[in-house]
């Protein structure tokens, strides 16, 4: 039987809690990506027979559009940029400077279409350099050592393949996962376009392989030579986004299985409707119970920080992509990555499509249901993540 994917990685998560020793460490990284051919003789036969049109590139030029990844130091940057990449006034500033030193300063308009567009283009290769280095950074003071680890199959349990454009994405819910199943589903070349994908389709059937579906040389190899992805969103954000999800319409595995003992242990005075049904969970109970060291159920993807549902210490992703510039950064990503160019990321809302989409506005008024002490302790639960993706303090009292 296939399971939508929150559903299944939900009761995988909840079976690993009980068998946490069951998973043994297998790859040493360090080793295998020695000794593992750039190329696995095993890769022609993960490729799906079905290929899009456009897909008659080469892998050299797959290789060296990975390779112009890799930008020069002296692009660093120090600060994530700001939400509006290059606004337009600065678009004229620096744009008559490099006019003045082109030598195409005479050129027509296409020209400064063309500039803009790689201002832009240096912009986004600048922000990636500096999310990968903070990541570093944050990584070395709260978890050193890591990076020499070994990597066990779980920790890579969230990551899809894609073997023709050499990506591994790290699924993380509620940050736009479906859309990029979709995405990666047109890439493997078993869907023409994402517009055709309902969401159900997106998670049954989808023909997508996990990472851990490989044996130890296959997962070493992959991450040491394939593009590694992940999105994040603002913590909090994700937070409210996943209990409007899961709490607030109707849903026959996460009102029961979460639900009713959340309403059991925290509500006093439950209706017997309630303890049944466990549906209407409210916000301050769901808080309740996540920051209980003692809850009744366990945790889930959901919910689970980004920090320890992806392993970015640990598999140093090349690519970290935010959910508030989903659009402009997913469509870098397939540019640089050389995927057809009539592929761009779509913009799908999945669940509960009239719902208005959880803004900071809407996370605000979510967070005012709980006390200071709440948000706090909140915070705290979300904290590395809030500092491997420089998302700023949510609320002014937090420390
Ligand atoms: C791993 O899988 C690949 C491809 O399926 C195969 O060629 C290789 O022999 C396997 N390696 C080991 C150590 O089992
Ligand atoms: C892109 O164009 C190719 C033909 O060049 C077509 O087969 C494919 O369906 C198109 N994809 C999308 C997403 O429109
Ligand atoms: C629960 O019920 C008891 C007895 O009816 C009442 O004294 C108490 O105030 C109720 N508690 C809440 C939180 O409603």
């Amino acid at each position: 039987m296939k399971l939508p994917c929150s559903l299944y990685c939900t009761m995988l998560s909840l079976m690993l809690l009980g068998t946490g020793s069951l998973l043994l460490l297998l790859v040493h990284l360090q080793d295998l990506s020695n000794a593992v051919p750039h190329q696995p003789s095993g890769l022609h036969v993960l490729v799906s027979p079905r290929r899009p049109a456009e897909d008659l590139m080469t892998k050299t030029e797959t290789e060296e559009a990975a390779v112009k990844f890799k930008v020069p130091s002296d692009l660093l940057m120090d600060e994530d940029s700001p939400l509006v990449v290059v606004t337009r006034q600065s678009v004229t500033k620096r744009h008559r400077k490099l006019l003045l030193k082109s030598s195409f300063a005479a050129s027509s308009a296409t020209a400064t279409v063309e500039q803009q567009q790689s201002l832009k283009m240096q912009q986004l290769v600048r922000t990636q350099e500096s999310r990968r280095r903070l990541l570093k950074d944050v990584c070395a003071k709260y978890h050193p050592g890591v990076r020499e680890q070994q990597v066990s199959w779980q920790q890579v349990s969230r990551i899809y393949v894609e073997d023709q454009f050499r990506l591994l994405y790290c699924e993380v819910p509620k940050v736009s996962c479906s859309n990029w199943k979709r995405v990666l589903m047109v890439l493997g070349g078993s869907k023409a376009s994402t517009q055709d994908i309902p969401h159900d389709a997106a998670h049954y059937g989808n023909h997508l392989r996990r990472l851990d579906s490989y044996n130890s040389s296959g997962i070493a190899s992959r991450l040491s030579s394939y593009t590694k992805v992940l999105f994040v969103r603002e913590p909090f954000e994700r937070l409210v986004s996943a209990f409007r999800d899961k709490f607030e319409s109707p849903n026959s595995y996460y009102h029961p299985v979460f639900g009713r003992p959340i309403i059991s242990r925290y509500r006093a005075n439950a209706t017997r409707t309630a303890l049944r049904t466990g549906a209407g969970v409210t916000f301050r109970e769901f808080i309740q119970y996540l920051l209980d060291v003692h809850r009744p159920v366990g945790m889930d993807i959901h919910w689970e920080p980004v920090s320890q549902l992806c392993n970015p210490c640990l598999l140093q992703y090349n690519f970290i992509g935010k959910f508030e510039r989903l659009e402009e950064e997913a469509n870098f990503l397939l540019q640089r990555i050389g995927a057809p160019k009539n592929l761009t990321f779509p913009s799908f809302k999945d669940r509960n499509p009239l719902a208005e989409r959880t803004s900071s506005k809407i996370t605000q008024g979510y967070f005012s249901q709980l006390s200071s002490a709440e948000r706090q302790k909140t915070f705290d639960f979300y904290y590395v993540d809030y500092l491997m993706f420089n998302y700023p303090k949510p609320f002014k009292d937090l420390h």
